[in-house]
């Protein structure tokens, strides 16, 4: 992880308003760790459906790996859409994320990380197998620690661990925030963008107390914004109202490259490198380790 403080970037500014209705930061150019690990865990949650989680997961990924940083994902779907996305087919596969929340006895990291077609860039996949990990899980000892216990041997060699969860406030997403040093909240900017959030903060609150006193929210990202839309510019508005400072500055805009990129099974970010959307999520990396502090 850089090494930027919160004084560096709030200090300067473009003079523009962004679309959050604050003046825009300039964020600084992240400087490319001299040493690797241990990883930041961040959980990508909302218990509603197409918000842009797994989206967020593959672009923001690939552009923290682009400015040198090295990235664990984890598919923590059993809808395996992270892995699709990375051009990976997750159905035939025969280890996954699962086996190791299981401690399969006979199968190791090594035999279920795949690399990307990013350089820097692994991917611990899923397939509907993880389906059946919740009813295994509930008779654990300490089934809340299973996701953190996989991901134990691998953190020394990654600067950011970013986990997929599927949507529902589960116990694959309560696994998800007890390993996890942040959340990160994507918001799709459509009516009901709100709903449920409540509801979200509450099951964060509950981690927090009983868990992971340590779990801190890094944000709520809008996504799939219309900026041509009185629309989405009022629910970015309501989103402002309720989160304020919570909120990025960076805001994802609405735009087909995305459902394209998936398709192609690649990041924006090589699909189409000099697209807005690789733009917004390279300023998102940016902001995101310009709001971390430097590691201890
Ligand atoms: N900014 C965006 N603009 C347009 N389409 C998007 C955007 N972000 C995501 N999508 C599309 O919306 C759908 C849902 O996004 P996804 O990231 O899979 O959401 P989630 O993981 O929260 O269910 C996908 O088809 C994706 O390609
Ligand atoms: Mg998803």
């Amino acid at each position: 992880m850089t090494a930027t403080t919160d004084a560096t970037w709030t200090a300067g500014t473009s003079g523009s308003l962004g679309p959050t209705g604050r003046p825009r930061p300039v964020f600084p150019d992240p400087i490319p760790p001299e040493e690797h690990g241990p990883a930041r865990i961040v959980a990508m949650v909302n218990q509603k459906g197409g918000v842009g989680k797994t989206t967020t997961t593959i672009n923001l990924g690939a552009a923290l790996a682009e400015v040198g940083q090295r990235v664990l994902l984890v598919d923590f779907d059993p809808q395996g859409a992270l892995s699709v996305g990375l051009g990976i087919d997750p159905r035939p596969l025969e280890s996954t994320i699962y086996d190791l929340l299981m401690e399969e006895p006979d199968i190791t990291t090594e035999d279920v990380l795949l690399g990307t077609s990013v350089e820097g860039m692994d991917l611990l996949p899923s397939n509907i197998f993880l389906s059946g990990a919740e009813i295994r899980l509930v008779n654990e000892v300490a089934r809340e620690y299973a996701l953190q216990r996989a991901l134990e041997p691998l953190l020394p060699y990654y600067d950011i661990c970013l986990i997929d969860c599927q949507p529902s406030l589960g116990l694959l997403t309560v696994n998800a925030l007890t390993c996890a040093h942040s959340v990160m909240i994507p918001l799709e900017c459509e009516f009901f963008a709100l709903r449920g959030v409540a509801l979200l903060m509450e099951s964060i609150g509950k981690v927090q107390e009983r868990l992971n006193k340590n779990l801190e929210i890094d944000g709520l990202l809008a996504t799939m914004y219309d900026p041509r839309t009185l629309h989405a510019r009022e629910v970015l508005q309501t989103i402002m109202q309720g989160f304020g400072d919570k909120v990025f500055h960076t805001v994802i805009n609405r735009t087909v490259r995305f459902p394209d990129a998936t398709l192609a099974g690649e990041p924006i970010t090589q699909f189409d490198p000099s697209s807005m959307g690789a733009t917004a999520y390279r300023e998102l990396a940016r902001e995101l380790l310009a709001r971390w502090p430097a590691r201890v």
